[in-house]
């Protein structure tokens, strides 16, 4: 979208906000305003609130802005999906590969394994599927490189870590799968971009090629620097970080950001880095020992250092620390050394949640749509 008509769509409050945000800076007379607002009491297990329309105030905790209008938005949304689908039959005719998934298209595995809650969480993390009763899911976990087509490993890109958890009862925003609640993470602390179009700009860019995405990159270097910054060739895919990047509720009043680490913080591994799949060799190797990995939350605590609609922000740990919840336990097991259709056809999206951790902000929106459109062209079976 054209800069001028994103203006308008945005409109002055909401664009005075992101551009405070944008800078990181905020100034005194902000947090005045804001400790001025009275604070909302929000049952936790209340259906999560919608968006607001942008109005003249200061952002306020745990509040999701429309990015323009519902309306604006929904038509956003139904344009992006349709690029989603150009992309993946351009990346199709290109790599002479079949239709796959619009982004994260090459699987390295997918392994079975449990989420064990951590007894001693924080009690302000106790909901949805970190909730008291249940202590132990099933889970499968699919690792996956960024792009949408398949690559060598030792080229620049994303990495991917999804799992999703089974037998989780209670409301859903999808129809396809009604006992599963999805987390999806890459190895940055941010996305690309503060919202759903930066997004999908670069998405275009890259998929012009590497040249034309790195232009895209050094035009956009306040939002595109920290994902950047991860996208080099990684070691392994079990001693990487993932963060969810996007928000998400925690409970109706709570908004939260996930992120995992390796179980054992000294975990090093030091894979001959010969050939395209030396990750999926590497996570063939570390699965037969057994993969753990600790779950963290972050809880949103200030509305312009920990923002919901502005994703290139980095949630700095100094201004929310990463609390335990639970470990991913994938015990030992054999992989395949190819990739499976069981792996490839799994659907993981954001959206594949109950309210406790309903998905928030423009770029997970988005995702609301934009997975549905990649899924259905690709033909994923749940
Ligand atoms: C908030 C940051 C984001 C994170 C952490 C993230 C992470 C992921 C991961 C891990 C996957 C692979 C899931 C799997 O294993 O099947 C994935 C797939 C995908 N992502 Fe994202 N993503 C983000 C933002 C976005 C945005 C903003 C868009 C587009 C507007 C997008 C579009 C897609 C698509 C189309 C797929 C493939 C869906 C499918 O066919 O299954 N993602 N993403």
């Amino acid at each position: 979208m054209e800069p001028k008509r994103r203006l308008r769509l945005v409109g002055p409050s909401l664009l005075a906000v992101v551009i405070g945000l944008a800078s990181c800076a905020h100034s005194s007379a902000d947090h005045a305003r804001l400790a001025a607002r009275p604070g909302k009491v929000v049952d936790p297990n209340a259906e999560p609130a919608e968006p607001e329309v942008p109005h003249d105030d200061t952002p306020a905790m745990n509040t999701e802005y429309f990015l323009g209008t519902a309306e604006s938005e929904a038509a956003q949304f139904a344009e992006f999906s349709r690029q989603i689908q150009e992309l993946q039959r351009k990346a199709a005719s290109e790599h002479s590969q079949p239709l796959q998934r619009g982004f994260h298209a090459k699987s390295h595995a997918c392994l079975d394994g449990e989420l064990r809650l951590d007894p001693r969480r924080d009690p302000r993390t106790r909901f949805g599927v970190l909730a008291e009763g249940q202590e132990t899911r099933r889970i499968v976990a699919r690792f996956s490189n960024g792009v949408g087509w398949k690559q060598a490993d030792g080229e620049l890109d994303a990495r991917g870590l999804a799992f999703k958890v089974f037998g989780v009862p209670g409301t859903k925003y999808m129809a396809d799968e009604q006992d599963t609640q999805d987390f999806l993470m890459t190895n940055s602390p941010t996305p690309v971009g503060r919202d759903a179009v930066e997004f999908m700009e670069f998405a275009r860019a890259n998929a012009k090629g590497r040249v034309a995405g790195l232009f895209f990159l050094a035009g956009h270097a306040s939002t595109a620097a920290k994902a950047l910054v991860r996208t080099n060739a990684v070691d392994s895919m079990v001693t990487e970080r993932y963060w969810s990047g996007g928000v998400h509720h925690l409970g109706a009043h709570q908004a939260v950001k996930f992120s995992t680490r390796p179980c054992d913080l000294r975990l090093v591994r030091e894979p001959a880095r010969d050939g395209d799949d030396y990750l999926r060799r590497d996570l063939a190797l570390a699965a037969k020992e057994g993969v753990c990995m600790t779950l963290y939350v972050q809880l949103q605590t200030d509305p312009v250092k920990t923002p919901i609609e502005n994703s290139s922000v980095v949630w700095e740990e100094t201004d929310s620390p990463i609390l335990p919840v639970a470990r991913i336990v994938m015990p030992p097991q054999d992989v395949p050394l190819a990739a499976t259709a069981a792996c490839d056809q799994l659907a993981f999206t954001p959206w594949h949640s109950i309210p406790a951790h309903k998905p928030m902000g423009h770029i997970n929106r988005a995702r609301r749509f934009v997975y549905a459109a990649s899924q259905s062209l690709r033909g994923s079976k749940p």
